[in-house]
């Protein structure tokens, strides 16, 4: 084995789901708080649109970047959401935003260089970065409500820093990052010449006040050293299909294509065809799958805040809630010492049946992810648990 394989740590995420599912199918009453995807049904239109597709016979190669009629929904939803015009050669749509983010480190990394980004974060970019030879340098936010601060990311700078990687909303901790802050971030980017890597594929869930701000609305003059990169899998409730797209410099998107075509080669026709319809024909759907989430917040926040040793930030967009629960650790549950979230999460899988994801995967240790993306009897009868288990503790 090499020792870039030997190096890279399993998902956390979904060897937690894993073993919830070993569980359930063993006939235990799991309920699972572990979930990075929503729950609904992918939208009809999607589905309608695949159905055809293969009937049609789009059951071929396509091209690397993806299918025009795909790029071109990109392009108008990009024009009409956030006034930013993009053309189809700055347009790569790839098996997921996961493989792009990949790509985009494979084409802007020598090894060595140096990306920051902002923990809690989401389990692979430190995987990917690693892969490519990177040296991802992580920044801790939790002393500041998950935000960053000017002065943090100043420090962090060094000769070898070649980008800033910005996840808004955020996974797993739910932040929504202010205008304010996009150009504080914008401003030393340009300041110091780095790329901003910008991962809003949680920015149609956003509730309450809260409002997603692109980085490039809020900062045009950063669009030649800015890449986008989004996806259907979270709004429209369609990650089995592996559709991501990435918008950025023509020369960034070519090099990255051709990454992707000794990769992967082209997403696959059939879910091009269906997400090219979702993002045209399926808004009401987006929409009341949001408001759902927003009630099920509502309801799990309400709950969560009347537990005891528990401490809550209130997250305004995704579907996650990051709970700190560093004033269990160390104690014990049922003759068993809480050593650490990891033991954390298991105890309660096995105590209560009830599926968490411990925060050491996002780099925070001491926190865990609880999503909402359940019915809300789900969360109801899983809160009523969890608050059992902190009772005993
Ligand atoms: C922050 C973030 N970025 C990117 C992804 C990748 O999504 P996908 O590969 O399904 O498009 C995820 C999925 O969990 C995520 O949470």
């Amino acid at each position: 084995m090499s020792d870039r394989a030997l190096k890279l740590a399993p998902s956390a995420t979904l060897e937690v789901v894993a073993k919830a599912k070993q569980l359930k199918r063993e006939g235990k009453p799991v309920i699972s708080f572990g979930a990075g995807e929503p729950d609904f049904t992918s939208p009809p239109a999607a589905v309608q649109a695949a159905v055809d597709a293969i009937k049609r016979g789009e059951t071929h190669y396509t091209p690397t970047s993806g299918i025009p009629e795909l790029k071109e929904a990109i392009q108008t939803y990009y024009l009409q959401r956030f006034g930013l015009d993009y053309r189809p050669d700055e347009i790569l749509v790839g098996a997921g935003a996961k493989p792009l983010l990949y790509e985009a480190f494979a084409c802007l990394l020598n090894p060595g260089d140096e990306v920051l980004l902002f923990a809690p974060a989401w389990v692979s970019y430190v995987e990917q970065i690693s892969l490519c030879d990177g040296r991802p340098v992580v920044l801790d936010t939790s002393a500041n409500d998950f935000f960053p601060t000017r002065e943090q990311i100043a420090e962090a700078i060094t000769p070898r820093t070649v980008g800033i990687l910005v996840n808004t909303p955020n996974n797993p901790t739910g932040a929504v990052y202010p205008g304010s802050l996009l150009e504080e971030i914008a401003g030393i980017a340009q300041e110091n010449g780095l790329w901003v890597i910008f991962d809003e594929i949680y920015e149609r869930l956003v509730y309450g006040e809260a409002v997603h701000s692109n980085i490039l609305s809020v900062v045009p003059s950063l669009r030649s050293s800015t890449l986008l990169i989004n996806g259907v899998s979270k709004a429209y409730a369609m990650t089995g299909w592996r559709i991501g797209y990435a918008l950025g410099p023509k020369q960034l998107i070519e090099k990255m294509g051709g990454v992707q075509g000794h990769l992967t080669s082209n997403p696959t026709s059939i879910s091009q065809w269906a997400s090219a319809a979702a993002i045209k024909n399926a808004e009401t759907d987006v929409e009341s799958m949001r408001k759902a989430f927003e009630e099920r917040r509502t309801l799990i926040l309400k709950a969560l805040k009347e537990m005891p040793l528990i401490r809550v930030t209130e997250p305004q967009g995704a579907f996650y809630v990051f709970v700190d629960a560093r004033n269990c650790i160390g104690k014990s549950y049922r003759g068993q010492i809480l050593s650490d979230d990891v033991a954390f999460c298991k105890a309660l899988l096995e105590g209560e049946f009830v599926a968490a994801v411990p925060g050491s995967a996002f780099l925070a240790p001491g926190f865990i992810r609880v999503s909402y993306s359940n019915s809300a009897e789900e969360i109801t009868e899983g809160m009523s648990r969890l608050n059992r288990f902190l009772s005993e503790l």
